[in-house]
C-alpha cells in the first residue's frame, strides 16, 4: 500500500450527544488509493464518524488532519472543497435532468456560436461518456433523465462525477443496503476502480464478505471505540466477526 502521507488522519475524535457517548477517542488513518472498511454493530458510531469527516457536525474533541493539515470543518461544503464526497443512494443527483447535466452541474462548458456563448452539449456529452467508460460504468443513454435510472446506476454516476472532478476521499455509508446482487457486484467493482485512480475510500458495511472483497483494511468499532484494526490480506472472517461482537478484544 501507499507509504506516503495519509490523506486523512482522524486523531482522538470523540463525540457525545447529550449523555450519549457516540464516539470515544477514535484514531485511524487512510491513504490515497486505499479502501478502508468500517465495521461494527448497530449503534457502534460508524455513521457518526462519517458525518464528522463529511463536515455534517464537528467532533466534541479531537482533530481531523487532511493532507497533513489539521482542519476544522464548519460545514459539508468545507469537506467538499477538500475533495471529500459522501455518497448516499439517490440523494445528491438532480432527478429531473439527464446524466450529462448532472455531471456538469455548476461546471457547464460553453462554446461560441456566431460570437455567442452557448452550452457545449456535444462536448459535455462526450466527456461524460468517456468518464463513465474510464470507470467501467455503462449508462444506456446519458440523455435519459436520472429519475428513470436505477439506484445502482445513480450511485455509479455520482462516483464517476466525483473522480472526474478530482475527488480525494469517498465516504460510503452502507452503499449496498438497497441494491440487488448484480448491482452490488458492480458497486464493489466500481470501488476497486476508484481506488485504482488513487482515491481513498471509507466504506461502512455490515457485510464482512464485502469488506474482504473490496477493502485493504478493516476498522472495527464497538460502543464508540475502535476495537480492532486488521489488514484483510492476513485476517479471517471469523476474527473480524469476533471483533464486531466483542468476543475478541483488540
Ligand atoms: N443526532 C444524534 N442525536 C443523539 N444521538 C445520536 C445522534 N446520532 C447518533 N446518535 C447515537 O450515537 C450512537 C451511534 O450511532 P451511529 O448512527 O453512529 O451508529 P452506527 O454505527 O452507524 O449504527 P448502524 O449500523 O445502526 O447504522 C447511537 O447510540 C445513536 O443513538
Ligand atoms: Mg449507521
Amino acid at each position: 500500500m501507499s507509504t506516503g502521507q495519509p490523506y486523512l488522519r482522524v486523531e482522538h475524535v470523540s463525540k457525545h450527544f447529550g449523555a450519549v457517548q457516540a464516539l470515544d477517542d477514535v484514531s485511524f488513518e487512510v491513504h490515497p488509493g486505499e479502501v478502508v472498511a468500517l465495521l461494527g454493530d448497530n449503534g457502534a458510531g460508524k455513521s457518526t464518524l462519517i458525518k464528522i469527516i463529511s463536515g455534517t457536525f464537528g467532533p466534541s474533541a479531537g482533530t481531523l488532519v487532511f493532507d497533513g493539515r489539521p482542519t476544522r470543518l464548519e460545514s459539508p461544503a468545507d469537506a467538499k472543497a477538500l475533495g471529500v464526497e459522501t455518497v448516499y443512494q439517490d440523494l445528491s443527483l438532480c432527478p429531473n435532468v439527464d446524466t450529462v447535466a448532472n455531471f456538469f452541474m455548476g461546471r457547464e462548458k460553453t462554446r461560441k456560436v456566431l460570437g455567442v456563448n452557448v452550452l457545449d452539449e456535444p462536448g459535455m456529452q462526450a466527456e461524460t461518456e468517456q468518464a463513465l467508460r474510464d470507470l467501467g460504468t455503462h449508462i444506456p443513454d446519458v440523455r435519459t433523465t436520472v429519475e428513470h435510472l436505477s439506484g445502482g446506476q445513480r450511485q455509479a454516476i455520482e462516483l464517476c462525477r466525483f473522480v472526474h472532478w478530482g475527488g480525494k476521499l469517498v465516504l460510503l455509508d452502507e452503499p449496498f443496503a438497497a441494491l440487488g446482487v448484480e448491482q452490488t457486484r458492480r458497486g464493489l467493482e466500481m470501488i476497486q476502480r476508484i481506488k485504482e485512480q488513487g482515491v481513498a475510500v471509507i466504506v461502512i458495511t455490515h457485510n464482512v464478505l464485502h469488506a474482504f472483497h473490496v477493502a485493504d483494511r478493516a476498522i472495527v468499532m464497538r460502543h464508540g471505540r475502535v476495537t480492532g484494526e486488521r489488514r484483510l490480506g492476513n485476517a479471517t472472517a471469523e476474527e473480524i466477526v469476533a471483533l464486531i461482537t466483542g468476543e475478541l478484544a483488540a
